[in-house]
């Protein structure tokens, strides 16, 4: 189920890369290279490019989706639309230097570099399921801090009643912004201005303890996990506070297909398929076998279902 755990129970620790390098020396020594391709998937994970973060008790107690499946099965359609493309061809996406412009219905607009806009975060892990679209979850533990410690510093004013994210476009870095035939550019999204300060709302640098992976939208992201996965947008540079509704990329796409709210809710279906349970991907061959139920909310409608009330989400879906 996924809860609020209490900060007193430890969640699944990162491995640090001094024991991580450790246990691989002692396998490799005492039973030879070939043991480790047969080491668990989880005792692989990455070293810790951020010690001593502190834990989320916002954090889901499931365990996290293996490295390689989480950095391997993207959607980041500016690298092209198979899972796997974005691995390959993000390679040599440069994420340094990086600026987000800030505009807008704001007090402190400007361009930012990114050491200011992190400078004054403390970074926590928190680890969520990102619940895609499509029918399928991952758990990540994520590196990053709570958007609305970003967003009041600009000072937002009485007209921000929403904010708009925008993705870099570069055809020549991102070639899938050269396709005629894929998304209009730059990919756009937006939440209304309370979902963007609730606490649960991150923006993150990193994932499994390292830096975020380029494929997984380095060097700064979206992560809203009570909603389809679409809304958690990559690569981020400009954040526009607005008094009316932004566009959004998906909902440009397909209106009936993607709301602007798109939120995880099994009893609202896609036109195409149904929203009912989920695959969580890399836990196994059986696992593959079963679907899992998919929760109203992400499993966090205690904390954000009064967001919504009074709203028909069957019509703001
Ligand atoms: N952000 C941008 N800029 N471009 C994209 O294509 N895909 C979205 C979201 N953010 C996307 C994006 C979708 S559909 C999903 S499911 C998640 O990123 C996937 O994140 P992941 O690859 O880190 O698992």
């Amino acid at each position: 189920m996924l809860i609020q755990r209490p900060a007193d129970i430890p969640s699944s620790e990162i491995t640090p890369k001094s024991v991580y390098l450790q246990r691989r020396q002692f396998i490799q020594n005492t039973l030879g290279l070939g043991a480790l391709a047969l080491l668990p998937e989880a005792l692989q994970a990455k070293s810790s490019d951020f010690p001593r973060l502190k834990k989320s008790p916002y954090s889901t107690s499931e365990t996290p989706t293996p490295y390689d499946k989480v950095t391997n099965y993207n959607n980041f359609y500016e690298f092209g639309s198979s899972k796997s493309a974005p691995a390959l061809l993000a390679k040599y996406f440069k994420t340094t230097p990086w600026s987000v412009r800030i505009d807008g219905a704001v007090e402190k607009p400007g361009t930012y570099t990114l050491e200011d806009i992190l400078k004054p975060h403390t970074l926590e892990e928190r680890i969520y399921r990102l619940r895609c679209v499509e029918a399928w979850s991952m758990v990540i533990p994520w590196v990053g801090f709570p958007l609305a410690d970003l967003l009041k510093r600009f000072g937002p004013t009485a007209n921000a009643k929403y904010v708009a994210f925008e993705t870099l476009h570069d055809p020549e870095q991102m070639p899938g912004q050269k396709s005629r035939f894929s998304l209009d550019w730059p990919y756009v999204e937006g939440l209304r201005m309370d979902e963007a300060m609730h606490p649960l709302t991150i923006l993150a640098m990193g994932l499994y303890g390292e830096t975020l992976p380029k494929q997984n939208g380095a060097p700064l992201r979206l992560v809203v996990p009570w909603k389809y996965g679409f809304k958690s947008i990559k690569s981020i540079v400009r954040i526009h506070f607005t008094e009316t509704r932004p566009a959004t990329t998906w909902g440009r796409m397909g209106p009936d297909e993607y709301g602007f709210y798109a939120n995880v809710n099994p009893a609202v279906d896609h036109p195409r398929w149904s929203q009912k349970t989920e695959r969580k991907l890399g836990g196994g061959f059986f696992s593959s076998l079963f679907k899992q139920e998919t929760r109203f909310l992400n499993g966090y409608a205690e904390q954000v279902g009064h967001l919504y009330a009074g709203m028909d989400l069957s019509k703001a879906f």
